[in-house]
């Protein structure tokens, strides 16, 4: 039940992200938030887990204390067979401005080895199954961008400013985004973008395939793009999404050919499934699908 997700999620009410929005669209499911202290957790909609980074004084600046509460927000999302998408969001002004720099600054080399420094930010690509959608309004910088760029689904206002500015900072980036940012846009590109550190607008990251959706408004109408998405995707079969999510991400390492029967085989495996009865015999029945989810 909803209700359980909620409650395992939310301990006490702090501040309610988005209050009039989601009064207004999602009194039944909200329940906001939490026991986190830089992020705000709550389910908006039916089978959506809705991650709010919450450290507005420094733009959402991605600290080693809220990647932690971050990854274990996505975890308990991940492992709640009620959530079957996640939305990340920030606020109006920044989705995040990149990785914390006044935690990194004093950081030696020895203690950003030995820690393994930045490493706990691959969680959300490597162990989360759930499809994950970044709603990004604002600043994504560096880390901001690197982490909007790990979500399967890139959704973002025509306001956003995405760059990776860590060349001003005397670095490079850290978190994926010299890999992700050049499989998005290609080489050229993400070497001018990493090298001069100039960002690029919303309007450009629809244009480049950066974003799948570029939504011409403010936070509210962004947010409700994604809910939209996220929603109608936590309506299928689970099985069959993680499935999809898997096969998508593959094809960003295997060869064509590997990756093509690396699809082949888990479309085979799906036959398995009891949704695929569930799914192909409603349609030959003219019925709704009622998932099992296995
Ligand atoms: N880390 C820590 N604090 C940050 C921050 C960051 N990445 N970005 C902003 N802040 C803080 C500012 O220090 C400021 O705090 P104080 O009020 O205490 O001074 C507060 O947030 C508001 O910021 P500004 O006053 O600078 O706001 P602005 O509207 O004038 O400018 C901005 C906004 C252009 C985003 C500017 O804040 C900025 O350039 N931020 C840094 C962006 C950046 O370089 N990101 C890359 C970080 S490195 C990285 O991410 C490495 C990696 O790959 C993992």
């Amino acid at each position: 039940m909803f209700a359980r997700s909620c409650s395992r999620l939310v301990a006490s009410k702090t501040a309610v992200p988005l209050t009039s929005y989601l009064a207004r669209t999602a009194r039944p499911y909200s329940s906001a938030s939490s026991t986190y202290e830089h992020i705000l957790t709550e389910t908006p909609r039916p089978g959506v887990g809705l991650i709010t980074l919450n450290r507005p004084k420094a733009l959402n600046a991605l600290s080693s204390p809220l990647f932690k509460e971050l990854n274990d927000a996505l975890s308990k999302y991940d492992e709640d067979k009620d959530i079957g998408a996640i939305i990340i969001t920030g606020s109006e002004k920044a989705f995040a401005a990149g990785a914390d720099i006044k935690e990194m600054a004093p950081l030696t080399f020895a203690q950003a080895y030995n820690n393994n420094f930045i490493a706990p930010w691959s969680h959300l690509a490597n162990a989360i199954r759930t499809p994950v959608i970044a709603a990004v309004s604002g600043y994504a910088l560096g880390g901001g961008c690197e982490l909007a760029l790990m979500c399967d689904i890139l959704y973002c206002s025509t306001n956003a400013n995405f760059g990776q500015p860590e060349i001003k900072l005397g670095t490079i980036p850290g978190a994926g985004g010299s890999q992700r940012l050049t499989r998005a846009v290609g080489k050229s590109k993400a070497m001018e973008l990493i090298l001069t550190g100039d960002m690029f607008s919303g309007k450009q990251a629809g244009e480049w395939g950066v974003a799948a959706k570029v939504v011409d408004g403010g936070k509210e109408q962004l947010l409700e793009e994604a809910l939209k998405t996220a929603e109608k995707i936590a309506g299928y079969s689970r099985v069959a999404v993680v499935a999809g999510k898997e096969v998508v991400n593959k094809s960003q390492e295997l060869a064509l050919r590997e990756g093509v029967e690396y699809e082949r085989r888990m479309f085979h495996g799906l036959f398995g499934s009891q949704d695929q009865k569930i799914g192909m015999t409603a349609f030959a029945e003219k019925k709704k699908p009622e998932w099992s989810n296995e």
